[in-house]
């Protein structure tokens, strides 16, 4: 299904949490484009391969396939084939014919690959075991040839087909395939154990080879017919099956059960990683509850920082581990999925299996399917529904054993919560075996989630750190309390001799608040609009004593060198004023790298205040002593409840501060508004899917027909019913159906051209396939708002089209929904009776074509005078876009000239960076600036990093801490790990006798 797409690959920012102890998830923020927001279409929300991010976005070097080991191995493949088949009539030949170029090349191009870093820098118990045979640290289906190897003397190449090494069951399947030890060990190079090291190389080499050769021949030699090939296959895929279950209860026998039907080793990680030694006990009643132990559906909603997390991440475990299946988690955005993935990756590595990125640009569709090792799959909610769509349109959702959803409100929030309940409802139609669950702590309506989801429901109070609510009026402070009759108590006077020039500076007392607090404690300012973020912190900077400046000077003045040095130079002024006093705004003007250098400052206590907007707010903790909101409002939007309480819940996290406030700053005028604020309950969710009508229910027709989960009226009518929509219809449309409504928007989908209804003998019957344009829009995740346009556009496109340079291109790949926002600086505009929006995409275009040329964000955030963040999404928008475009042509015919000029445009725009850096930057939590101060360190490869120490890394690269570092390292194990084994089973897909392979009977009876 995928392709291009997948193989974009974009980083965010990263961002640390201040947490005690290392290889915790960090602390990150980057928004999905236009979260909520329905303008942002096309760059928020592309189901299937698109992008989703608005932040940067860069390497992948599965993009350069075409040049890739694995391209070659391909060819080598493709040419043994020939060879083999070219040799079958001969006896013997088939050997030969793999002696021949594309034989040698695979071997030589596997050699290469295999004799590459990680394998030089194995431990010398590693080596040792390899070379007793143990194969410890081998992936396994390495292990599996070089089992075969030295099990026979010969060498696999005299086997016969059946005792090759397909059978994976014969052998001990290592459990640690990543060499661990790998950090020391590079650092002590050891004569005899690179002796060793040498001889267990060349067996490897010899090993691939000889199964390169022995696997052709067999297959060109096997007389056995198609039938009993495939059966022999499906034995052996029964018996690695059943050798993995008894692994499993033999496991179980001793150590599956001590934590949560966990081996020991997981609570072990816990206090290693997490500094968790015991679970709350609310987390223990969860964990035990009956409707948990039968994997029913569940929901539970807690407070902000009631380690809900922890909670999903073992029944995660449980899946994985235990039950041997997938996991998806589906967090909302991008930012927040790294953050998982590299305080999950280490996870992963000890206790063997595999952590995938699918944000942004990363994510295969459909995954790559696993042999040994299960998969958690980490999602933001756009690619969580185009991984449950490929799985379906595979037939693989069975493989799915969980899905956790965390932040489970954000169902009832614009364009993204119609996507999630889209996918939601999906899998409960097409597997009965995939468990949900969902988690939030902003849930209120939550029975109309749980007869949606079919759902137990598990809540309570809990919070492990007292959170208390102030409003400040004036110079008063109150204290929220809901015995008291208006829902406050007063509490003190704030301590504040203000001159006039401060009055007037500051009326709300900012200055005052924030000093109770800074700098021995951090604090949050949540202000209403970036540009008040930035003005607020300059106020307060103007008015800090000089005595701010001493605290943690060196670090500071640090911060302020390394943000410019991942800036080519420069540095905002606004920043470099305030960051001696230990203040920066956040917002998301910024870019990734920024964000990232700031966050990690703020997180080690260096910065002690952020003033912010409202998206720093949902799920990741930047903690705070003190939260204050500058003002009851979001834009111009009174705050609503569920906004209010995911604020004020950064203040007073677990394991980093004992105690929490919070401070509502509000004038008179809001008194009344402020006074149901926090008095009311949450606000209820509501279906958007009907609302959200080209990114929902049109999105959804699509896809069920297209997908083939209901393509007749009854069954898509079916479907609905048991979407949040339907179990809300009554509430949300009750002047119509849901029929009708499903009807209605048929034809709807029918008259655009994207459907077409079957001919059948009764109407009844009624039932419908997806035509090409359809087909085009949904593999191309266009919005259907556009592709009418988008298809016209490239037809115009074709008339004329100049490619003597890039912009016409991309001027077709400049997102629509971008340019409707755009306000293009440009006299022509005023001057010309012309159409907006091509002209608004035209500015674009060429703001994008100056970015391809000069690589440098902030060079032309200042030609163009748009901020820097706003290019960096413009960016990330249209390779997101340029991506989809490609696979919307893909699908027709007609635009056949496209494709190949897409594939190239669309990795121009994904890698907007120097080309040496993208390797780096797959690694999470490696932006621009971190990868090329890596990369001056001399690590120049993922392997490089897969293989530092992190101490020297420490050591060698500036600002970076010991955390980090190990970040660093362990997704970069992971994401190597994950490379070879893609490489394993691309090879063994490679060897494997197709299917529909000519019998010798059928060929012998077509000849008679
Ligand atoms: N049993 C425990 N002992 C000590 N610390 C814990 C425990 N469980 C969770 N924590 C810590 O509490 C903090 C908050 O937990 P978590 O992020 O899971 O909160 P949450 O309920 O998801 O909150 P939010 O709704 O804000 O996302 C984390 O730093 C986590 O490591
Ligand atoms: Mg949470």
């Amino acid at each position: 299904m995928d392709e291009g797409g997948s193989r974009l690959r974009r980083r965010v920012s990263v961002r640390k949490r201040a947490r005690p102890s290392p290889g915790e998830p960090r602390q990150e923020r980057a928004e999905e484009p236009g979260a909520g927001s329905r303008r942002r279409r096309t760059a928020e929300a592309q189901p299937l391969q698109s992008n989703d991010s608005d932040e940067d976005m860069f390497g992948d070097y599965d993009s350069f396939a075409e040049n890739s080991f694995l391209a070659h191995v391909d060819d080598a493949g493709r040419q043994c084939m020939q060879d083999c088949e070219r040799g079958k009539h001969a006896a013997g030949l088939g050997t030969e014919g793999l002696r021949g170029e594309g034989g040698a090349t695979a071997a030589g191009g596997f050699a290469e690959w295999e004799t590459d870093e990680p394998v030089r820098s194995r431990s010398r118990r590693e080596d040792a075991s390899a070379q007793r045979g143990t194969l410890e640290d081998v992936p396994s289906s390495q292990a599996l040839y070089f089992g075969n190897v030295e099990n026979s003397p010969a060498g696999v190449g005299n086997q016969r087909p059946e005792e090759r090494g397909w059978e994976a069951s014969s052998l001990d399947t290592p459990n640690e395939e990543f060499p661990r030890n790998s950090v020391e060990q590079h650092q002590q190079p050891d004569d005899a154990s690179s002796e060793v090291r040498r001889g267990s190389e060349e067996n490897r080499r010899k090993s691939l080879k000889e199964h390169l050769k022995s696997a052709m021949t067999g297959n060109a030699r096997a007389q056995t017919p198609v039938f009993s090939r495939t059966k022999q296959l499906k034995e052996t895929l029964l018996s690695e099956e059943i050798s993995v279950a008894k692994k499993t209860m033999e496991s179980s026998s001793d150590d599956l059960g001590p934590f949560y039907s966990l081996p020991s080793k997981v609570r072990d990680l816990y206090v290693q990683f997490k500094g968790i030694e015991k679970l709350y006990e609310w987390q223990h009643t969860c964990l035990t509850l009956n409707s948990v132990q039968e994997r029913k559906n569940l929901i539970y909603s807690l407070p902000t920082s009631g380690g809900k997390t922890l909670v999903a991440e073992i029944l995660m475990l449980q899946e994985l581990l235990c039950r041997r299946r997938d996991v998806l988690m589906i967090l909302p955005y991008v930012a927040i999925v790294q953050e998982k993935i590299s305080g999950l990756s280490s996870f992963g590595i000890e206790l063997g299996f595999f952590v995938e990125e699918y944000a942004g640009s990363k994510g295969k569709f459909p995954p790559i399917k696993r042999r040994e090792k299960k998969s958690l799959y980490i999602a933001t909610i756009e690619k969580g529904h185009s991984l449950v769509n490929s799985l379906i349109e595979t037939g693989r959702i069975g493989s799915l054993g969980l899905v956790v959803v965390d932040e489970l409100h954000m169902i009832g929030e614009g364009s993204r919560g119609a996507i999630l309940e889209m996918t939601l409802a999906k899998i409960l139609y097409t597997s009965k075996t995939t468990q949900i669950i969902g988690m939030s702590a902003t849930l209120n309506n939550v029975e109309d989630l749980q007869e949606f989801l079919q759902a137990e429901c598990y809540t309570s109070q809990f919070r492990p750190v007292e959170l208390k609510e102030y409003l400040k009026i004036n110079d008063a402070i109150y204290e929220v309390d809901n015995k008291a009759e208006n829902g406050m108590t007063f509490s003190r006077l704030l301590n504040c001799q203000y001159s006039d020039t401060l009055k007037k500076m500051d009326p709300d007392h900012l200055v005052a608040l924030v000093t109770e607090v800074i700098p021995n404690y951090s604090c949050l300012v949540f202000c209403p609009t970036k540009k008040n973020c930035e003005n607020v912190a300059e106020m307060i900077c103007k008015f800090l004593s000089k005595e701010y400046l001493k605290h943690r000077e060196k670090e500071k003045h640090e911060l302020i060198k390394n943000l410019k040095s991942i800036s080519g130079g420069n540095v905002c002024p606004i920043l470099k004023r305030t960051i001696p006093f230990g203040v920066a705004y956040h917002h998301s003007g910024l870019t990734s790298d920024e964000k990232r250098l700031l966050e990690e400052a703020y997180s080690t206590g260096a910065l002690c205040l952020f003033t912010c907007t409202s998206t720093l707010a949902a799920g990741v903790n930047l903690p705070a002593r003190r939260v204050i909101l500058r003002a009851p409002y979001v834009a111009k939007e009174f705050l609503k409840r569920s906004q209010y309480k995911q604020m004020i819940g950064r203040a007073g996290r677990a394991g980093i501060d004992s105690v929490g406030e919070s401070v509502l700053i509000l004038q008179e005028k809001d008194k009344q508004q402020v006074s149901e604020l926090i008095s009311r309950p949450l606000e209820n969710c509501y279906s958007h899917l009907v609302q959200e009508f080209t990114k929902g229910i049109q999105t959804l027709f699509l896809s069920l027909i297209g997908l083939k989960i209901a393509t007749n009226l009854d069954d898509i009518c079916h479907f609905m019913g048991g979407t949040l929509f339907g179990v809300q219809q009554k509430i949300l449309l009750k002047e119509k159906s849901l029929r009708e409504i499903t009807v209605e928007w048929l034809r709807y989908l029918t008259e655009k051209g994207l459907l077409q209804k079957d001919v059948v003998d009764k109407p009844k019957d009624e039932s419908f396939h997806i035509t090409k344009l359809g087909r085009a829009s949904f593999k191309g995740t266009i919005d259907l708002a556009y592709c009418d346009i988008l298809y016209r556009d490239l037809k115009k496109g074709l008339e004329g089209l100049v490619l003597e340079s890039l912009l016409h291109l991309i001027y077709l790949t400049t997102p629509y929904d971008m340019a409707s926002q755009c306000v293009p600086d440009w006299m022509i505009y005023f001057r010309q009776k012309v159409d907006k929006d091509i002209v608004n995409r035209l500015y674009l275009s060429f703001v994008l074509y100056t970015l391809l040329k000069e690589t440098n964000i902030w060079s032309v955030s200042e030609k163009f005078n748009m901020p820097r963040g706003y290019i960096q999404s413009l960016l990330a928008g249209a390779a997101s876009f340029s991506s989809c475009v490609l696979h919307f042509c893909e699908e027709l015919e007609e635009f056949w000239v496209y494709r190949a000029l897409l594939v190239e445009l669309t990795k121009k725009l994904t890698y907007c960076v120097k080309a040496e850096l993208i390797p780096l930057m797959e690694v999470t939590g490696v932006l621009e600036g971190r990868a090329k101060q890596l990369y001056n360190a001399g690590y120049k490869s993922l392997i490089h990093l897969a293989n530092a120490n992190p101490e020297v890394l420490i050591r060698t690269v500036d600002h970076l801490s010991r955390r980090q570092a190990k970040q660093i390292v362990s997704s970069a194990k992971m994401l190597l790990h994950e490379k070879a084994e893609a490489l394993q089973e691309e090879v063994e897909e490679l060897l494997r006798l197709p299917s529909d392979f000519p019998s010798v009977e059928a060929s012998s009876t077509e000849k008679a």
